[in-house]
């Protein structure tokens, strides 16, 4: 490691760049190897090359110069296939790869589930996971403070499990206020360019997303990868056991590998060779039989101690205080295998996290309760009504009423009946006879509360020099923002802490100095350094 001290000030942020390589050895990873791999697999042709329709392509009509193009089926079919090849990209985590993995169960937890998935140790559910970051569009960078999502679909005996889960184990409170921090963190209308005088604009008026903002700017905000950070469905789910007692439980997945970070630096570094990073790093280790692996431990409380706590463990924007729950570890998830096709496995696929099997009745919090809703909503927009029908999103079994709509229909239930009740053996309702015939509501106290913002501050961020990269990130993040919204945001993040407050205002003096070179210079610089390294 070198540092740069000669380019100034402007350098710090590369300073800690590791063994920068310029150009890195293309040849030797799986990811560039992938069609010569395919040609490993198949020494011949693979086929007669037919159109969609299935007969065969003429070698004349694979030329359209000097034909009579509108009589060349071929080039039609090609083209206007082709012109319709694009699905809206999801409204958030557009840009993910996917992957096929199993859980398998390796702790008896039927004491407090009776899902089956979680029951009988050694049993393996496969799953199809989507790895993808939060506020880029397809095609964007991984390497941009932003939360990471890991969506999990477990092909269970009873049913599609959807895990949805992000690398930070805090989120918002009122559902309603989604769309704002989704605006606001993504691209302005105007200039079509991520803009921080609205991200901070909306935090400031809308102070409970501060924490997300403090998460995302300390060293946990750029994994080193979506191997290397834990991965959480943040909200507390209702349970019960095979008696019909309930519990209350947060799902986390812990890396087996450990956590590892990027520094500002290093995922400036990076990003501007790569900004597939992420994605690579997933393909290269399953290539490499090094597979991506995740402890599932479940925190639980019981009816009991629901009474007991002085906080409210529902609450997105809180952690559960330590030593007023149990933690058993349940089981272990892995990824061993690459999709088939990444459109067909992992974009098209419909992570729901309605979908739920018995024994989880599901979270009682509005958020998930509008996520109910929206999920589905949003994939009969971007997939069409018969979403479910795809192989990547049908269930193992099912059994309905439900009939037509536009394709993909699969078998639509051949000749069963199509009305419920009938006298004709169509499909019938079971009894779960442990499911509560309770359901817990809960009231939600919408006031913002700084308390776990602080105590994230000086726990999660325990050292010195952590405390500054995070003050640096935050500083950076405020650089260009309007004079009246930076002065609200330096006095929040002084509330939260006056520690906080003091090193951002400081680390802010310095990146405007930088801010004030103008943008050409400033890059040359940077390529300087870069080059350099
Ligand atoms: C009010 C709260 C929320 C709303 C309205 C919301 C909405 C959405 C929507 C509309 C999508 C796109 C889905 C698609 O096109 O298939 C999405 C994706 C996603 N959301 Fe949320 N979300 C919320 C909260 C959360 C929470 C609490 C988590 C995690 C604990 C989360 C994690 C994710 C992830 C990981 C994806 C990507 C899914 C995939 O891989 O296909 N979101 N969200
Ligand atoms: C690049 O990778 C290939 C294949 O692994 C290896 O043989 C070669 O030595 C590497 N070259 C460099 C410069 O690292
Ligand atoms: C990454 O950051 C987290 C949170 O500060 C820390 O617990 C972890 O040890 C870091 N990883 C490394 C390899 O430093």
């Amino acid at each position: 490691m070198r540092l740069l001290t000669v380019c100034g000030f402007i350098c710090m942020a590369v300073s800690t760049v590791v063994g920068y390589q310029c150009y890195d050895n293309g040849t030797a990873d799986a990811v560039s190897q992938q069609l010569a791999d395919f040609r490993r697999r198949h020494p011949r042709p693979i086929g007669v090359w037919t159109k969609l329709t299935g007969d065969p392509i003429d070698i004349r009509d694979i030329v359209s110069l000097n034909t009579d193009i509108f009589n060349n089926k071929h080039h039609f079919l090609l083209m206007s296939h082709f012109d319709r090849e694009r699905i809206p990209e999801r409204v958030v985590h557009a840009k993910g790869i996917g992957a096929f993995g199993y859980y398998e169960v390796t702790n008896d937890v039927s004491k407090y589930i009776s899902a089956d998935v979680f029951n009988g140790i050694g049993k393996r559910t496969p799953i199809v996971g989507r790895f993808s970051t939060a506020s880029q569009n397809l095609g964007g960078t991984d390497l941009r403070r932003e939360f990471k999502g890991v969506s999990l679909k477990f092909y269970t005996r009873q049913g599609n499990l959807d895990l949805i889960c992000l690398n930070i184990p805090i989120l918002m409170k009122d559902p309603i206020d989604f769309l704002s921090f989704a605006h606001a963190s993504r691209r302005n209308p105007q200039t079509s360019i991520f803009d921080n005088t609205m991200r901070w604009d909306f935090t400031t008026l809308r102070p409970q997303f501060l924490q997300i903002f403090l998460w995302l700017n300390s060293d946990l905000g750029i994994p080193d990868g979506y191997r290397k950070m834990n991965t959480f469905p943040v909200h507390t789910y209702e349970v019960y056991n095979k008696h019909g007692e309930t519990f209350y439980v947060k799902f986390n997945f812990r890396t087996e590998i450990g956590l590892f970070n990027l520094t500002s630096a290093q995922a400036l570094a990076i990003g501007a060779d790569d900004p597939d990073y992420y994605n690579r790093d997933l393909y290269n280790a399953i290539a490499a039989g090094d597979y991506p692996a995740w402890r599932l431990e479940m925190d639980i409380l019981t009816k009991d101690d629901l009474t007991r706590i002085d906080y409210d463990p529902f609450d997105l924007t809180r952690q559960w205080k330590r030593g007023t729950y149990r933690t058993v570890t349940a089981g272990r998830l892995v990824f061993n295998r690459h999709v088939d096709n990444n459109f067909k496995d992992a974009e098209q696929t419909a992570f729901n996290p309605d979908n739920l099997v018995p024994g989880i009745v599901g979270p009682p919090d509005a958020v998930f309760k509008a996520r109910r809703i929206f999920y589905l909503d949003t994939q009969n927009y971007r997939l069409g009504v018969n979403h479910v029908n795809s192989r990547i999103n049908a269930p193992l079994y099912d059994r309905n009423y439900n009939r037509d709509g536009m394709p993909p229909v699969r078998n639509n239930m051949k000749d069963a009946p199509n009305y419920y009740p009938n006298s004709f053996n169509g499909p019938m309702p079971y009894v779960d006879e442990a499911r509560p015939t309770e359901r817990l509501f809960i009231m939600e106290n919408a006031a913002v509360d700084l308390q776990p913002m602080s105590e994230f501050y000086n726990t999660v961020v325990d050292t010195d020099a952590h405390r500054q990269r995070m003050a640096d990130n935050l500083a950076a993040s405020l650089e260009g923002v309007s004079q009246d919204i930076e002065k609200k945001a330096l006095k929040l993040l002084t509330l939260v802490d006056i520690d906080l407050g003091t090193r951002v205002t400081q680390a802010l003096k310095v990146a405007k100095a930088a801010a004030m070179i103008p943008l050409r210079e400033r890059y040359n610089r940077r390529a300087q350094c870069l080059s350099m390294s």
